[in-house]
Protein backbone atom coordinates (compact mmCIF):
# COMPACT_ATOMS: atom_id res chain seq x y z
CA UNK A 1 0.00 0.00 0.00
CA UNK A 2 1.44 3.31 -0.91
CA UNK A 3 2.91 5.12 2.20
CA UNK A 4 0.02 8.42 2.91
CA UNK A 5 1.72 11.56 2.28
CA UNK A 6 1.93 14.15 4.73
CA UNK A 7 3.30 17.76 5.02
CA UNK A 8 4.57 20.01 7.89
CA UNK A 9 3.10 23.58 8.14
CA UNK A 10 3.72 25.83 11.11
CA UNK A 11 0.55 27.03 13.09
CA UNK A 12 1.78 30.26 13.69
CA UNK A 13 2.96 31.52 10.03
CA UNK A 14 1.17 29.18 7.55
CA UNK A 15 5.35 27.98 6.28
CA UNK A 16 4.99 24.51 4.74
CA UNK A 17 8.34 22.34 5.36
CA UNK A 18 9.06 18.54 4.15
CA UNK A 19 9.73 17.17 7.58
CA UNK A 20 8.66 17.98 10.95
CA UNK A 21 11.75 20.40 12.58
CA UNK A 22 11.61 22.03 16.23
CA UNK A 23 11.85 25.40 14.96
CA UNK A 24 10.05 26.94 11.66
CA UNK A 25 12.70 28.07 9.59
CA UNK A 26 10.38 31.28 8.73
CA UNK A 27 9.26 32.35 11.49
CA UNK A 28 11.66 30.68 14.04
CA UNK A 29 8.52 29.46 16.24
CA UNK A 30 9.09 26.89 18.36
CA UNK A 31 7.07 24.04 18.32
CA UNK A 32 4.21 25.27 16.08
CA UNK A 33 4.82 22.69 13.19
CA UNK A 34 2.11 19.90 12.80
CA UNK A 35 1.68 17.76 10.95
CA UNK A 36 -0.71 17.27 7.92
CA UNK A 37 -2.21 15.00 5.90
CA UNK A 38 -2.02 15.38 2.13
CA UNK A 39 -5.33 15.17 0.32
CA UNK A 40 -4.22 12.60 -2.88
CA UNK A 41 -5.54 14.50 -5.88
CA UNK A 42 -5.39 12.71 -9.36
CA UNK A 43 -2.61 14.33 -11.50
CA UNK A 44 -4.04 16.01 -14.59
CA UNK A 45 -2.01 15.43 -17.86
CA UNK A 46 -0.86 19.16 -18.86
CA UNK A 47 -3.49 18.60 -22.10
CA UNK A 48 -6.59 17.58 -19.86
CA UNK A 49 -6.65 21.51 -18.06
CA UNK A 50 -9.31 23.02 -19.90
CA UNK A 51 -8.41 26.28 -21.78
CA UNK A 52 -10.37 29.15 -21.60
CA UNK A 53 -7.78 31.44 -23.76
CA UNK A 54 -9.62 31.12 -26.53
CA UNK A 55 -12.20 33.03 -25.29
CA UNK A 56 -10.13 35.77 -22.71
CA UNK A 57 -7.01 37.23 -24.25
CA UNK A 58 -4.71 40.09 -22.80
CA UNK A 59 -5.94 43.08 -23.68
CA UNK A 60 -4.42 46.72 -23.71
CA UNK A 61 -5.15 48.80 -20.69
CA UNK A 62 -7.24 51.50 -22.66
CA UNK A 63 -9.65 49.12 -23.70
CA UNK A 64 -10.17 48.15 -20.12
CA UNK A 65 -13.12 49.94 -18.75
CA UNK A 66 -12.74 51.52 -15.24
CA UNK A 67 -15.78 51.36 -13.72
CA UNK A 68 -15.65 52.02 -9.73
CA UNK A 69 -16.23 49.34 -7.14
CA UNK A 70 -20.12 49.26 -6.22
CA UNK A 71 -20.14 49.96 -2.53
CA UNK A 72 -22.81 49.84 0.27
CA UNK A 73 -22.60 51.05 3.93
CA UNK A 74 -22.14 48.67 6.94
CA UNK A 75 -24.38 51.80 8.89
CA UNK A 76 -21.82 51.51 10.67
CA UNK A 77 -19.39 54.91 9.75
CA UNK A 78 -16.48 53.85 11.96
CA UNK A 79 -16.49 50.45 10.04
CA UNK A 80 -17.19 51.96 6.49
CA UNK A 81 -14.30 54.49 6.82
CA UNK A 82 -11.82 51.64 7.63
CA UNK A 83 -13.07 49.66 4.66
CA UNK A 84 -12.09 52.82 2.86
CA UNK A 85 -15.57 54.49 1.74
CA UNK A 86 -18.03 51.22 2.75
CA UNK A 87 -17.66 47.37 1.80
CA UNK A 88 -17.30 46.42 -2.04
CA UNK A 89 -19.71 44.66 -3.35
CA UNK A 90 -18.30 40.68 -3.91
CA UNK A 91 -15.30 41.29 -1.56
CA UNK A 92 -14.31 39.12 1.54
CA UNK A 93 -13.56 40.78 4.01
CA UNK A 94 -11.90 39.12 7.14
CA UNK A 95 -12.35 40.67 10.99
CA UNK A 96 -9.50 38.97 13.43
CA UNK A 97 -9.48 39.66 17.38
CA UNK A 98 -9.17 37.92 20.83
CA UNK A 99 -11.88 36.07 21.92
CA UNK A 100 -14.11 37.85 23.63
CA UNK A 101 -13.00 41.13 22.01
CA UNK A 102 -16.64 41.63 20.26
CA UNK A 103 -16.39 40.71 16.67
CA UNK A 104 -19.46 38.24 16.80
CA UNK A 105 -21.55 41.51 18.50
CA UNK A 106 -20.17 44.00 15.46
CA UNK A 107 -21.03 41.06 12.56
CA UNK A 108 -24.89 40.94 14.71
CA UNK A 109 -24.81 44.94 14.99
CA UNK A 110 -23.99 45.51 11.12
CA UNK A 111 -27.11 43.44 9.89
CA UNK A 112 -29.32 45.51 11.71
CA UNK A 113 -28.61 48.26 8.77
CA UNK A 114 -27.64 45.79 6.01
CA UNK A 115 -30.78 43.45 6.21
CA UNK A 116 -33.04 46.59 5.78
CA UNK A 117 -32.08 46.59 2.24
CA UNK A 118 -30.93 43.09 1.42
CA UNK A 119 -30.61 39.57 2.39
CA UNK A 120 -28.03 38.57 4.78
CA UNK A 121 -27.27 34.98 5.91
CA UNK A 122 -25.88 34.94 9.03
CA UNK A 123 -23.77 31.43 9.89
CA UNK A 124 -22.27 30.30 13.28
CA UNK A 125 -20.14 27.46 13.89
CA UNK A 126 -19.92 28.62 17.45
CA UNK A 127 -23.80 29.65 18.31
CA UNK A 128 -26.96 27.91 18.08
CA UNK A 129 -29.68 29.41 16.24
CA UNK A 130 -31.29 30.79 19.62
CA UNK A 131 -28.49 31.81 21.30
CA UNK A 132 -27.49 34.04 18.25
CA UNK A 133 -31.55 35.35 18.37
CA UNK A 134 -31.36 35.88 21.77
CA UNK A 135 -28.47 38.57 21.57
CA UNK A 136 -30.13 39.96 17.96
CA UNK A 137 -33.21 40.77 20.70
CA UNK A 138 -30.92 42.22 23.47
CA UNK A 139 -29.12 44.55 20.59
CA UNK A 140 -32.16 45.34 18.85
CA UNK A 141 -31.33 44.38 15.42
CA UNK A 142 -33.92 44.32 12.76
CA UNK A 143 -35.45 40.89 11.67
CA UNK A 144 -36.72 40.96 8.50
CA UNK A 145 -34.28 39.87 5.48
CA UNK A 146 -32.12 38.26 8.40
CA UNK A 147 -31.37 34.70 8.16
CA UNK A 148 -29.17 32.58 10.91
CA UNK A 149 -27.88 29.30 10.23
CA UNK A 150 -25.72 27.31 12.82
CA UNK A 151 -23.53 25.16 11.06
CA UNK A 152 -19.95 24.24 10.53
CA UNK A 153 -19.79 21.70 7.90
CA UNK A 154 -18.68 24.01 4.49
CA UNK A 155 -20.32 21.96 1.59
CA UNK A 156 -23.72 22.50 3.93
CA UNK A 157 -22.91 26.23 3.88
CA UNK A 158 -21.77 26.53 0.40
CA UNK A 159 -25.10 24.59 -0.52
CA UNK A 160 -27.00 27.25 2.15
CA UNK A 161 -25.72 29.69 0.30
CA UNK A 162 -26.54 28.49 -3.78
CA UNK A 163 -30.27 28.10 -2.58
CA UNK A 164 -30.66 31.05 -0.80
CA UNK A 165 -28.71 33.60 -2.55
CA UNK A 166 -28.08 36.19 0.03
CA UNK A 167 -26.48 39.86 -0.53
CA UNK A 168 -24.25 39.24 1.97
CA UNK A 169 -22.98 36.35 3.88
CA UNK A 170 -21.43 36.25 7.72
CA UNK A 171 -19.34 33.39 8.80
CA UNK A 172 -18.09 33.36 12.58
CA UNK A 173 -15.70 31.99 12.94
CA UNK A 174 -13.28 30.51 10.29
CA UNK A 175 -11.66 28.40 12.83
CA UNK A 176 -14.73 26.23 13.19
CA UNK A 177 -16.09 25.30 9.49
CA UNK A 178 -14.88 22.30 8.35
CA UNK A 179 -14.36 20.65 5.01
CA UNK A 180 -15.39 16.96 4.90
CA UNK A 181 -13.17 15.69 2.03
CA UNK A 182 -10.51 17.13 3.69
CA UNK A 183 -8.73 14.42 6.89
CA UNK A 184 -7.15 17.66 8.60
CA UNK A 185 -9.44 18.32 11.69
CA UNK A 186 -11.39 22.14 11.90
CA UNK A 187 -8.53 24.51 12.86
CA UNK A 188 -6.03 23.57 11.39
CA UNK A 189 -4.20 25.51 8.80
CA UNK A 190 -4.89 22.96 6.14
CA UNK A 191 -8.65 23.44 6.91
CA UNK A 192 -8.39 26.82 7.45
CA UNK A 193 -7.14 27.86 4.19
CA UNK A 194 -9.61 25.76 2.21
CA UNK A 195 -12.44 27.01 3.65
CA UNK A 196 -11.44 30.61 2.54
CA UNK A 197 -10.53 29.68 -0.52
CA UNK A 198 -13.77 28.44 -1.38
CA UNK A 199 -15.58 31.62 0.44
CA UNK A 200 -13.60 33.21 -1.68
CA UNK A 201 -15.13 31.72 -4.84
CA UNK A 202 -18.37 32.29 -3.43
CA UNK A 203 -17.75 35.67 -2.92
CA UNK A 204 -16.11 36.55 -6.17
CA UNK A 205 -18.43 33.88 -8.44
CA UNK A 206 -21.61 34.96 -7.01
CA UNK A 207 -20.94 38.15 -6.12
CA UNK A 208 -21.64 37.67 -2.31
CA UNK A 209 -20.16 40.06 0.20
CA UNK A 210 -18.59 37.90 2.54
CA UNK A 211 -17.60 38.34 5.99
CA UNK A 212 -15.23 35.94 8.11
CA UNK A 213 -14.44 36.14 11.41
CA UNK A 214 -11.20 34.94 12.67
CA UNK A 215 -9.44 34.60 16.08
CA UNK A 216 -5.94 35.62 16.68
CA UNK A 217 -3.26 33.81 18.35
CA UNK A 218 -1.39 35.13 21.28
CA UNK A 219 0.64 36.57 19.20
CA UNK A 220 -1.49 39.05 17.63
CA UNK A 221 -1.52 36.96 14.35
CA UNK A 222 -5.10 35.38 12.66
CA UNK A 223 -4.69 31.98 14.22
CA UNK A 224 -1.89 30.05 12.80
CA UNK A 225 -1.90 31.16 8.68
CA UNK A 226 -0.78 34.31 7.54
CA UNK A 227 -1.19 32.91 4.16
CA UNK A 228 -4.90 33.76 4.56
CA UNK A 229 -3.94 37.24 4.51
CA UNK A 230 -2.44 37.12 0.99
CA UNK A 231 -5.81 35.82 0.05
CA UNK A 232 -8.52 37.75 1.06
CA UNK A 233 -9.22 41.34 -0.18
CA UNK A 234 -9.09 42.97 3.37
CA UNK A 235 -7.82 41.88 6.52
CA UNK A 236 -9.34 44.12 9.99
CA UNK A 237 -7.68 43.75 13.43
CA UNK A 238 -10.26 44.48 16.28
CA UNK A 239 -8.18 45.07 19.11
CA UNK A 240 -8.59 46.18 22.96
CA UNK A 241 -7.62 46.00 25.92
CA UNK A 242 -9.56 43.69 28.88
CA UNK A 243 -10.11 45.87 31.01
CA UNK A 244 -10.74 49.08 29.01
CA UNK A 245 -14.10 49.44 27.18
CA UNK A 246 -12.07 51.16 23.66
CA UNK A 247 -12.18 49.06 20.83
CA UNK A 248 -9.95 49.69 17.99
CA UNK A 249 -10.67 48.55 14.61
CA UNK A 250 -7.43 48.67 12.21
CA UNK A 251 -7.37 48.04 8.34
CA UNK A 252 -4.33 45.28 8.24
CA UNK A 253 -4.39 45.52 4.70
CA UNK A 254 -7.47 46.63 2.35
CA UNK A 255 -7.11 46.17 -1.47
CA UNK A 256 -9.78 48.96 -2.27
CA UNK A 257 -8.76 51.58 0.23
CA UNK A 258 -5.98 52.94 2.66
CA UNK A 259 -5.30 50.77 5.01
CA UNK A 260 -3.81 53.34 7.77
CA UNK A 261 -7.50 54.30 8.68
CA UNK A 262 -9.04 53.36 12.45
CA UNK A 263 -12.73 53.01 13.83
CA UNK A 264 -13.26 53.40 17.24
CA UNK A 265 -15.70 51.32 19.55
CA UNK A 266 -16.86 51.24 23.11
CA UNK A 267 -18.50 48.27 24.30
CA UNK A 268 -21.75 48.91 26.63
CA UNK A 269 -24.68 47.46 27.54
CA UNK A 270 -26.46 48.10 24.07
CA UNK A 271 -23.41 46.27 22.50
CA UNK A 272 -20.59 49.01 20.45
CA UNK A 273 -21.27 52.35 19.90
CA UNK A 274 -19.06 54.47 18.14
CA UNK A 275 -17.00 57.27 18.72
CA UNK A 276 -16.72 59.48 16.59
CA UNK A 277 -14.32 61.83 19.08
CA UNK A 278 -11.38 59.53 19.41
CA UNK A 279 -9.50 62.30 21.12
CA UNK A 280 -11.94 62.88 23.56
CA UNK A 281 -11.68 59.69 24.36
CA UNK A 282 -8.59 58.92 24.51
CA UNK A 283 -7.65 62.17 26.90
CA UNK A 284 -10.55 61.32 29.29
CA UNK A 285 -9.51 60.73 32.91
CA UNK A 286 -6.34 62.57 32.57
CA UNK A 287 -4.41 63.26 35.76
CA UNK A 288 -3.84 67.27 36.06
CA UNK A 289 -0.86 68.24 37.36
CA UNK A 290 0.91 64.77 37.54
CA UNK A 291 4.56 64.18 36.20
CA UNK A 292 5.80 62.00 33.41
CA UNK A 293 2.10 62.73 31.16
CA UNK A 294 2.15 64.61 28.03
CA UNK A 295 0.01 64.38 24.89
CA UNK A 296 0.66 64.42 21.54
CA UNK A 297 -1.26 63.97 17.84
CA UNK A 298 -0.80 61.72 15.35
CA UNK A 299 -2.74 61.14 12.11
CA UNK A 300 -4.69 57.78 11.58
CA UNK A 301 -5.16 57.89 8.21
CA UNK A 302 -6.61 61.13 7.55
CA UNK A 303 -7.94 61.66 11.06
CA UNK A 304 -5.84 63.75 13.41
CA UNK A 305 -6.05 61.46 17.04
CA UNK A 306 -4.75 63.14 20.46
CA UNK A 307 -3.16 60.45 22.58
CA UNK A 308 -1.84 60.93 26.12
CA UNK A 309 1.53 59.34 26.49
CA UNK A 310 2.99 58.49 29.66
CA UNK A 311 6.46 57.60 31.00
CA UNK A 312 7.67 56.39 34.65
CA UNK A 313 11.72 56.24 35.41
CA UNK A 314 12.51 54.88 38.98
CA UNK A 315 15.36 54.21 40.41
CA UNK A 316 16.41 50.79 39.22
CA UNK A 317 17.38 48.29 42.22
CA UNK A 318 19.76 45.03 42.31
CA UNK A 319 21.72 47.18 39.47
CA UNK A 320 19.93 45.71 36.49
CA UNK A 321 17.01 47.84 35.18
CA UNK A 322 13.75 46.63 33.41
CA UNK A 323 12.35 48.67 30.30
CA UNK A 324 9.08 48.16 29.12
CA UNK A 325 6.65 50.08 26.37
CA UNK A 326 3.48 49.49 25.99
CA UNK A 327 1.40 51.09 23.06
CA UNK A 328 4.95 52.81 22.00
CA UNK A 329 7.62 50.75 19.37
CA UNK A 330 10.11 49.14 21.78
CA UNK A 331 12.77 50.30 19.80
CA UNK A 332 11.68 53.56 18.96
CA UNK A 333 11.05 54.40 23.01
CA UNK A 334 14.74 52.52 23.68
CA UNK A 335 16.11 55.29 20.98
CA UNK A 336 14.04 58.24 22.48
CA UNK A 337 15.96 56.83 26.05
CA UNK A 338 19.48 57.03 24.78
CA UNK A 339 18.86 60.63 22.70
CA UNK A 340 17.58 61.63 25.82
CA UNK A 341 20.65 60.73 28.09
CA UNK A 342 23.32 61.68 25.32
CA UNK A 343 21.85 64.60 24.22
CA UNK A 344 19.42 66.01 26.47
CA UNK A 345 21.89 65.49 29.43
CA UNK A 346 19.82 63.50 31.76
CA UNK A 347 21.37 60.17 33.26
CA UNK A 348 19.08 57.50 32.97
CA UNK A 349 21.35 54.75 33.18
CA UNK A 350 20.38 53.32 35.88
CA UNK A 351 16.65 53.95 36.26
CA UNK A 352 13.66 51.09 35.41
CA UNK A 353 11.52 52.41 32.27
CA UNK A 354 7.92 52.28 31.54
CA UNK A 355 6.02 53.69 28.66
CA UNK A 356 2.20 53.65 28.22
CA UNK A 357 -0.09 55.31 25.83
CA UNK A 358 -3.47 55.73 27.35
CA UNK A 359 -6.66 53.83 25.56
CA UNK A 360 -5.64 50.92 23.65
CA UNK A 361 -3.68 53.28 20.78
CA UNK A 362 -1.05 52.09 19.27
CA UNK A 363 1.46 54.71 18.04
CA UNK A 364 3.90 54.18 14.80
CA UNK A 365 4.29 57.47 14.29
CA UNK A 366 7.85 59.40 14.61
CA UNK A 367 5.78 62.85 15.46
CA UNK A 368 4.96 61.23 18.56
CA UNK A 369 8.84 61.24 19.58
CA UNK A 370 8.87 64.82 20.87
CA UNK A 371 5.67 63.58 23.64
CA UNK A 372 7.76 60.46 24.78
CA UNK A 373 11.06 62.94 25.24
CA UNK A 374 9.15 65.63 27.18
CA UNK A 375 6.91 62.83 29.18
CA UNK A 376 10.09 61.17 30.00
CA UNK A 377 12.01 64.83 31.46
CA UNK A 378 8.85 65.42 33.81
CA UNK A 379 9.06 61.88 35.25
CA UNK A 380 13.17 62.09 35.77
CA UNK A 381 12.82 65.70 37.36
CA UNK A 382 9.75 65.18 39.31
CA UNK A 383 8.03 67.97 37.06
CA UNK A 384 4.46 67.73 35.18
CA UNK A 385 3.90 69.39 31.96
CA UNK A 386 1.78 72.35 31.69
CA UNK A 387 -1.85 70.74 31.48
CA UNK A 388 -2.84 72.60 28.43
CA UNK A 389 0.20 71.68 26.64
CA UNK A 390 0.54 69.11 23.59
CA UNK A 391 3.94 68.18 21.87
CA UNK A 392 4.63 67.16 18.10
CA UNK A 393 7.82 66.63 16.35
CA UNK A 394 10.02 63.85 15.34
CA UNK A 395 13.30 63.29 17.25
CA UNK A 396 16.54 62.30 15.26
CA UNK A 397 19.95 60.74 16.90
CA UNK A 398 21.75 64.11 17.46
CA UNK A 399 18.85 65.54 19.61
CA UNK A 400 17.43 67.49 16.68
CA UNK A 401 13.21 67.95 16.02
CA UNK A 402 12.74 66.88 11.97
CA UNK A 403 9.79 68.39 10.86
CA UNK A 404 6.03 66.49 10.46
CA UNK A 405 3.34 66.63 7.78
CA UNK A 406 0.09 67.57 8.39
CA UNK A 407 0.93 70.04 11.03
CA UNK A 408 -1.94 72.48 10.29
CA UNK A 409 -4.87 69.56 10.95
CA UNK A 410 -2.72 68.46 14.08
CA UNK A 411 -3.12 72.33 15.66
CA UNK A 412 -6.53 72.48 14.76
CA UNK A 413 -7.28 69.01 16.67
CA UNK A 414 -4.72 70.15 19.40
CA UNK A 415 -7.04 73.55 19.57
CA UNK A 416 -10.09 71.97 19.32
CA UNK A 417 -9.62 69.71 22.64
CA UNK A 418 -9.00 72.49 24.53
CA UNK A 419 -5.17 73.30 24.37
CA UNK A 420 -3.75 76.88 24.36
CA UNK A 421 -0.08 75.53 23.67
CA UNK A 422 1.67 73.47 21.54
CA UNK A 423 5.18 72.84 21.23
CA UNK A 424 6.66 72.01 17.62
CA UNK A 425 10.08 71.80 15.91
CA UNK A 426 11.00 75.18 15.07
CA UNK A 427 11.34 73.12 11.18
CA UNK A 428 7.84 73.39 10.82
CA UNK A 429 6.93 76.87 12.07
CA UNK A 430 7.63 78.66 8.63
CA UNK A 431 4.42 77.43 6.84
CA UNK A 432 2.02 77.62 9.54
CA UNK A 433 -0.36 79.61 10.92
CA UNK A 434 -1.42 78.63 14.40
CA UNK A 435 -5.14 78.45 14.99
CA UNK A 436 -6.80 81.05 17.44
CA UNK A 437 -6.33 80.82 21.00
CA UNK A 438 -3.06 78.16 20.51
CA UNK A 439 0.28 79.59 21.14
CA UNK A 440 3.13 77.77 19.09
CA UNK A 441 6.30 76.94 21.78
CA UNK A 442 9.24 76.44 19.28
CA UNK A 443 12.30 74.25 19.46
CA UNK A 444 15.38 73.30 17.13
CA UNK A 445 16.30 70.17 19.70
CA UNK A 446 14.99 68.47 22.93
CA UNK A 447 17.47 70.88 25.24
CA UNK A 448 14.85 73.71 24.45
CA UNK A 449 11.62 71.39 24.14
CA UNK A 450 12.28 70.44 27.49
CA UNK A 451 12.59 73.46 28.68
CA UNK A 452 8.98 74.21 29.03
CA UNK A 453 9.60 72.35 32.36
CA UNK A 454 10.83 74.67 34.20
P1 LIG B 1 -18.36 38.74 21.40
O1 LIG B 1 -18.91 39.56 20.29
O2 LIG B 1 -19.04 37.48 21.69
O3 LIG B 1 -16.81 38.47 21.20
P2 LIG B 1 -16.06 37.58 20.11
O4 LIG B 1 -17.03 37.17 19.09
O5 LIG B 1 -15.00 38.51 19.59
O6 LIG B 1 -15.44 36.46 20.84
O7 LIG B 1 -18.33 39.70 22.67
C1 LIG B 1 -18.33 39.14 23.89
C2 LIG B 1 -18.03 40.15 24.95
O8 LIG B 1 -18.66 41.38 24.79
C3 LIG B 1 -18.54 39.56 26.23
O9 LIG B 1 -17.47 39.46 27.13
C4 LIG B 1 -19.61 40.46 26.70
C5 LIG B 1 -19.39 41.72 25.95
N1 LIG B 1 -20.65 42.39 25.57
C6 LIG B 1 -21.03 43.55 26.22
O10 LIG B 1 -20.34 44.05 27.10
N2 LIG B 1 -22.20 44.17 25.84
C7 LIG B 1 -23.00 43.66 24.87
O11 LIG B 1 -24.06 44.24 24.57
C8 LIG B 1 -22.59 42.45 24.21
C9 LIG B 1 -23.45 41.84 23.13
C10 LIG B 1 -21.43 41.86 24.60
MG1 LIG C 1 -17.73 35.25 18.71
Amino acid sequence: MAKARSSFYCTECGNETLKWQGRCPACGAWNTIVEQPVKETKKKSAGAVPSTFGMRKPRPIAEVEAVDELRFNTGMDELDRVLGGGAVKGSLVLVGGAPGIGKSTLMLQICNNLCRFSEVLYVSGEESERQIKLRAQRLGVWEKGLYLFSETNLDDIIAAVQEKRPDILIVDSIQTIYNGDSNSSPGSVAQVKECTMALMHLAKGMGVTVFVVGHINKEGSLAGPKVLEHMVDCVLHFEGEEHNSYRILRAEKNRFGATNEIGVFEMGDQGLVEVPNPSEAMLSGRPENMPGSCVTCVMEGVRPVLAEVQALLSPSAYGSSRRSSNGFDYNRAMMMLAVLEKRGGLLLSNCDFYVNVIGGLTLDEPAADLSLIVALASSFRDKPVPFDLAAIGEVGLTGELRSVNAISQRLSEVRRLGFTKCLIPSRNSGKIVAPDGLSLIQASNIREAIAVLV
